[in-house]
């Protein structure tokens, strides 16, 4: 292993990608408050991460560290536009808007819909048999509900896919040439089939309990968003809504097949899908890191910092922080408490975490149900990035 105070997320050691968490622990260990080459700080610890998440003095704004990153581009527009990356008060507009339209008593609607999908798609799989889970289940399960959401028609939906992996991709610690051009040509593509699509559901509306993109629509027609921000706030949310939650379901499927006594624990007793899909979002969570900018003088892990220090919060370390997690290292579905951070703290919190967990429940669910065993067929790839841990692919068998 390199030496830990040499440590550079922007050019991580070989096999971290793979396998980051023996490098999670040493970091947590001998420095939990790490100080990388481009002088941005790396926290490890639970305790560390859950304070910035709350701190007051920390702000969420971009520009400064994209700035330099992307230039003047449409990635640029679009990563410092979307809620995610700005404080309040346009933050709190948007967000509460958001919230609103995703709260548990909203997306009932969607429950239903969700388990019509579910269930077909599990018929297919029966089906195959032999199937890659994140190609022909993982990935498709959350992209009908977030398109359904903002009421993107089936047949437009395999696109956001690709231009969502191409914008969040841009988000990567260190980019090539290529993955910004992918990104800037994803965000243009994407802006222009919104355009289209706000247009037409202007004089074709949808019928729909639940229209996510009509309401996004009203503020700015009544002036609270301007164009640009309707148009990134949708990217975002379509991107939000599927990649991660495809990580979810992918490595939680992952997770079952690599620990078949816990799959029939599960089996024997269903109703602990809801403890299980925590302790997937702990052990394996889809997105690993978080950015902060300190704003205005603060301590962080004990460390007084100044403002414009960039702070990198890594959940996937703080999940596996075993001053927080008994043998934080142990898949155990049934553990209690389970207080990860897979979806945040603080004003920034998750907005769709509900949606997320009931995909997650839903899915994982039907698929235990349907099928006795889930073997691996070969190990599976990692997807490269650093910032979303999913697979690559995931081939399995599966039998009654
Ligand atoms: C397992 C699935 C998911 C995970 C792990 C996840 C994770 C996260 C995390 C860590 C943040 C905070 C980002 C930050 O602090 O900078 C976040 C924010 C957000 N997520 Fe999720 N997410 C998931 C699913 C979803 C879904 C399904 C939706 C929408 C339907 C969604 C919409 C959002 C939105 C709008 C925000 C921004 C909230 C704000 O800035 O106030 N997410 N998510």
């Amino acid at each position: 292993m390199h030496a830990i105070e040499d440590f550079d997320l922007r050019r991580p050691p070989p096999g971290f990608i793979d396998d980051p968490f023996p490098w999670y622990a040493a970091l947590r260990e001998h420095a939990p408050v790490h100080r990388c080459p481009d002088g941005s700080l790396l926290l490890t610890r639970y305790d560390d991460c859950l304070d910035v998440y709350r701190n007051p003095a920390v702000s969420s704004d971009k520009r400064n560290l994209f700035g330099p990153k992307f230039g003047d581009t449409p990635l640029y527009r679009h990563h410092t536009t979307s809620l995610v990356f700005n404080d309040p008060p346009y933050h709190t507009r948007v967000r509460a808007t958001l919230a609103e339209a995703l709260k548990p008593r909203a997306i009932e609607p969607t429950v239903a819909a969700l388990e019509r999908v579910v269930a077909k798609l599990i018929d297919e799989l029966e089906a195959r048999r032999d199937v890659d889970v994140i190609e022909h289940f993982a990935s498709r399960v959350p992209v009908e509900i977030i398109s359904s959401l903002l009421t993107v028609p089936p047949e437009d939906r395999d696109d956001l896919r690709r231009w969502s992996l191409a914008i969040l991709g841009a988000l990567e610690p260190e980019l090539t040439a290529e993955q910004h051009a992918d990104g800037n040509r994803a965000v243009v593509e994407f802006g222009d089939y919104l355009r289209g699509l706000i247009e037409y559901r202007r004089a074709h509306p949808a019928d729909s309990p639940n229209d996510v993109l009509a309401t996004l629509t009203a503020l700015y027609d009544r002036g609270e968003l301007s164009e640009r921000e309707l148009i990134h706030n949708c990217i975002f949310l379509l991107n939000a809504g599927h990649e991660t939650t495809t990580n979810l379901i992918g490595n939680g499927v992952h997770c079952l097949a690599t620990h078949p006594e816990a799959a029939a624990r599960l089996r024997e007793r269903p109703a602990l899908i809801k403890s299980a899909v925590e302790e997937i979002l702990r052990f394996a969570s889809p997105n690993q890191l978080g950015n902060r900018e300190v704003a205005n003088a603060t301590t962080v892990g004990g460390l007084h910092v100044e403002p414009g220090t960039q702070i990198t919060l890594c959940i996937g370390a703080a999940n596996r922080d075993p001053a927080q997690f008994a043998h934080p290292d142990v898949f155990d579905v049934e553990r209690s408490p389970n207080h990860h951070l897979a979806f945040a703290s603080g004003i920034h919190a998750c907005v769709g975490m509900a949606l997320a967990r009931i995909e997650g429940k839903i899915a994982l669910g039907a698929l235990l149900e349907r099928f006795g065993t889930i073997e691996l067929r070969s190990s599976p790839p990692v997807r490269r990035r650093i910032r979303f841990r999913g697979l690559e692919r995931l081939d399995v068998t599966l039998s009654r």
